[in-house]
């Protein structure tokens, strides 16, 4: 009754070709089949909505330069829609909600939505990656409504460097967002940096000394290819190499994080935050993935990286009850494949951009 756009997909690694070493028993996985589980076993708790598709910044690795047509107001989520959607999907055992964006504090009646999303029983975790721009004034309110965990994305620590890289000034709000959101008693508040050779590589070592006395847990992010963001492979900084850069510097201790966690974890020697590394194209953590995004304009995606998307949206206003939502939903999250085919083959083939896509 529904569609299902099932695309081609040269991204991703289908059932046939799952490695021997993949290591979640597809027994286990059919023990515990619902509307959630895919064919791997794995139960998707973690649900990312992006409620916006612009920003405020222009960071280059997540939008292309030229800009982009928004999709038209009309064909994005209501705010009924988004809280319908979560939920269903909280019904089905998602403990973790993330928001983003675009820059989810440009969506207009922000702090409405978390309230609700706060008060829905049985989540555990309502998170939001932002660009903190706006957080500082916003922050005591949507706190107040249910939001427990942010990621604020930061690229570099100087003011010129900034304007470069999102093409807009705001350094300064950043850095107060973060203390205050510290003094808030976010902990760990986690800082997304996107390391890219020849633009910010040279400041890891800055970073790692910024975890020196604030309990925050900085991320370095390998440069992953999207539509329009120019990547190429000697743009990305293998996590290998950043670890060797802190450590001949700093002696770092790993905290032993497992294999389906997505960050590998360290931290500095006496100091009060953490190091994590993002090594989605070095060492993906496909086999242990549990999130699924639904973007701005409602269409379910099961894989950052795959094509196939389900459009809720449409099926939402064509009528659909919530059983017809489940089916579809749960067909989609049973079609997800195993793993991401690479970052070649990511890099060459079609996609959204990131922006539209949901951090
Ligand atoms: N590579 C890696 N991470 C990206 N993000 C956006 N674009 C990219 C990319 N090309 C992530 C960053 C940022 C969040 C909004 O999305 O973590 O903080
Ligand atoms: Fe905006 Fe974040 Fe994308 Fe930068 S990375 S353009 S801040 S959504």
């Amino acid at each position: 009754m529904f569609e299902l756009k099932v695309l081609s997909e040269p991204n991703i690694v289908s059932t046939a070709q799952v490695p021997d070493d993949f290591s979640l028993s597809y027994s286990s996985a059919r023990a515990q089949a619902s509307v959630l589980s895919d064919g791997f076993g794995r139960i998707h708790h973690y649900l990312r909505i992006s409620l916006v598709e612009h920003c405020n910044l222009r960071c280059s690795y997540c939008m292309p330069e030229e800009g982009l047509e928004w999709t038209s107001h009309e064909e994005l989520l209501t705010d009924g829609e988004i809280i319908r959607l979560a939920r269903l999907f909280v019904g089905q055992g998602v403990k973790k909600i993330r928001l983003t964006g675009g820059e989810p504090l440009l969506r207009s009646g922000i702090g409405k939505i978390v309230e609700e999303l706060g008060a829905l029983p049985g989540l555990q975790t309502l998170a939001m990656t932002t660009n903190a721009l706006l957080l500082k004034r916003k922050l005591p309110a949507l706190r107040a409504g249910g939001l427990n965990l942010i990621n604020i994305s930061l690229d570099t620590l100087q003011p010129d460097r900034f304007k470069e890289i999102t093409r807009r000034d705001g350094l300064g709000l950043v850095l107060e967002a973060i203390d205050h959101a510290i003094e808030l008693g976010y902990s760990p508040l986690k800082v997304n940096c996107v390391v890219m050779r020849g633009v910010n590589e040279d400041e890891i070592v800055d970073f790692a000394e910024f975890t020196r006395r604030r309990p925050i847990e900085v991320r370095f992010i390998e440069f992953m290819p999207f539509d329009g963001n120019r990547w190429n492979e000697d743009k990305l900084v293998p996590y290998n190499e950043m670890l060797r850069m802190i450590r001949r510097v700093y002696p770092m201790e790993s905290l032993h994080t497992s294999r389906k966690e997505t960050a590998k974890m360290y931290k500095v020697s006496g100091f009060l935050g953490r190091i994590g590394f993002i090594t989605s194209m070095t060492d993906h953590f496909c086999e242990g993935c549990n999130r699924l995004r639904i973007t701005a304009d409602g269409h379910l995606k099961v894989c950052l990286f795959g094509r196939s998307e389900v459009n809720l949206r449409g099926a939402m206003r064509g009528g659909a009850e919530d059983q017809d939502l489940l089916e579809l939903i749960s067909t989609a999250v049973g079609g997800k494949h195993a793993r991401h085919a690479g970052m070649h083959l990511i890099a060459a083939s079609k996609n959204r951009p990131m922006i539209t896509i949901g951090g």
